[in-house]
């Protein structure tokens, strides 16, 4: 068993089931990159506040560089004696070293390390979610675009309810990705704070610069609290939160997508290239995708309930609950990186049955709205209107036909409001084109809606494109 970095005031080794039961670095090991940025950026600002000489700091950083190759060309025996990656890249440094990789946790506590890497971690992940919501509004855009004409119901309690365009529903898709990349934008803001220098919970005896560190690091703030910045995991509950919004939406897509696909409504068809069969069913062709999206939401929401229920009795300021951070806002951010990349391909390669959507609504009573407007329009009051067209729809039932069936007499007989005009009026293309209120389902409106999408597109990659220039830290 290795010497422990802490191990002076111990008689006795840590006992070897205890020493893995306590370890982090199985998944810690993801921050290699935060954690030498980090101290290189923290040996930087020992040396210029005079902390360490300059021989040391370039030591230091070199040996950090070297480390770094290594790790990424696979040369690095992380181990679980030295428990977590700070302390696995720190005795690495010191063995390459010698005594100056030993000043390089001057002024420092693994406490506010940990939240360092793991900002700098969040920061850097959460611009990359953006990109990839970034993209899959751009899928959204161009199937609305593709199929902009084409008329289906819109439903309300799974029952059809009234025309709509289909670009229209795929629209309100694209809305959710407004908010939820604005919600990321928040997460990043909070992790975008700068812990170092909170050393264990109190600040340090040392006469170091934060604000270099943050600088160098390009945080936009730094935490005025040394007990908050060690025991702060606001940024963590919020992405998990963000992340698990996002995912409610890809479920409810998903949802979507598995009734449409379904024999029973034929709406889309989805790519051969992204169903798979049954081992014993040779005609089947499942939606899997959709149904592992809807199903993986429920991890991330666990994701978020654990860490909720973490943080909820933990007294100030570090305590080692904290390190159960991890291993669950990694699952978020693997999981919901790869749903959205996997549901902008769905997407893309889906079509849809126009003629099925079409029929959905022809042969239906989704114009009943319409018919019930159209003698208001003539000077009914709506509640009488309702109750006429509520009547039509009866009569139309009793007979086996729908509203556009119904004779211009038999109109007649139920209201003289009714007019040669009434069949056009009740067309699905008529339907569409009257809702007209701003955000409404109909054409103009739904090319009014895929222009404001693609000015938001262009603004959120400016964002991000300033954001992504942020993380190159080394
Ligand atoms: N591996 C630890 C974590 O992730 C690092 C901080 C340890 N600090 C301590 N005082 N034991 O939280």
């Amino acid at each position: 068993m290795s010497e422990k970095l802490w191990g002076g005031r111990f008689s006795k080794t840590t006992d070897e089931m205890i020493n893995e039961f306590q370890a982090s670095i199985d998944f810690d090991k993801r921050m290699y990159y935060e954690d030498i940025a980090g101290s290189i950026a923290h040996a930087t600002m020992l040396e210029k506040c005079k902390i360490i000489s300059s021989e040391d700091k370039d030591a230091i950083i070199a040996g950090l560089k070297q480390i770094l190759t290594d790790i990424e060309a696979g040369k690095f025996d992380f181990s679980v004696d030295l428990e977590d990656i700070h302390m696995n890249i720190e005795k690495r440094l010191t063995d390459a070293i010698g005594e100056a990789g030993g000043r390089l946790h001057t002024a420092r506590s693994r406490n506010d390390q940990v939240a360092l890497d793991t900002h700098l971690y969040i920061r850097r992940e959460v611009a990359e979610i953006e990109a990839l919501i970034i993209d899959m509004q751009a899928a959204i855009l161009e199937t609305a675009e593709k199929y902009k004409e084409v008329i289906m119901p819109g439903y309300t309690h799974l029952q059809r309810a009234q025309p709509i365009l289909f670009s229209h529903h795929l629209l309100a898709y694209f809305a959710m990705l407004v908010r939820d990349f604005a919600r990321f934008q928040g997460v990043y803001e909070r992790a975008d704070i700068m812990p170092l220098g909170a050393g264990a919970l109190a600040g340090t005896t040392f006469p170091i610069d934060r604000e270099f560190v943050a600088k160098a690091l390009n945080f936009g703030s730094i935490y005025h609290n040394s007990l908050d910045a060690v025991s702060d995991r606001d940024y963590i509950m919020e992405f998990l939160s963000a992340a698990s919004i996002l995912m409610v939406h890809l479920s409810r897509l998903s949802e979507e997508t598995i009734l449409w696909c379904s024999r029973e409504f034929s709406f889309i068809e989805l790519d051969d290239a992204h169903c798979t069969g049954s081992s014993m069913m040779p005609q089947k062709k499942n939606p899997d995708v959709s149904e592992l999206v809807r199903g993986k939401t429920g991890r991330v929401i666990g994701h978020l309930m654990a860490m909720l229920t973490v943080v909820k009795g933990l007294p100030l300021a570090y305590n080692k609950d904290l390190q159960e951070d991890k291993e669950g806002i990694f699952d978020a951010i693997d999981t919901v990186k790869f749903s959205i990349l996997v549901y902008a391909r769905i997407l893309r390669g889906m079509k849809v049955k126009e003629e099925v959507t079409r029929r959905a609504v022809e042969e239906d009573f989704s114009n009943a709205t319409d018919l019930a407007d159209y003698l208001v329009k003539k000077g009914m009051p709506f509640r009488n209107a309702h109750s006429v067209a509520g009547k039509a729809v009866h009569i139309a039932i009793e007979k086996g036909v729908y509203l556009k069936d119904l004779t211009l007499e038999e109109y007649k007989n139920l209201s003289p409001l009714f007019e040669e005009d009434i069949h056009k009026a009740i067309s699905p293309e008529v339907c569409v084109a009257g809702r007209n209120s701003l955000g409404g389902t109909s054409y103009e409106q739904v090319e009014l809606q895929l222009k404001t999408a693609r000015e938001l597109v262009e603004a959120e990659t400016k964002y991000y494109n300033e954001a992504a220039s942020l993380q190159h830290l080394i």
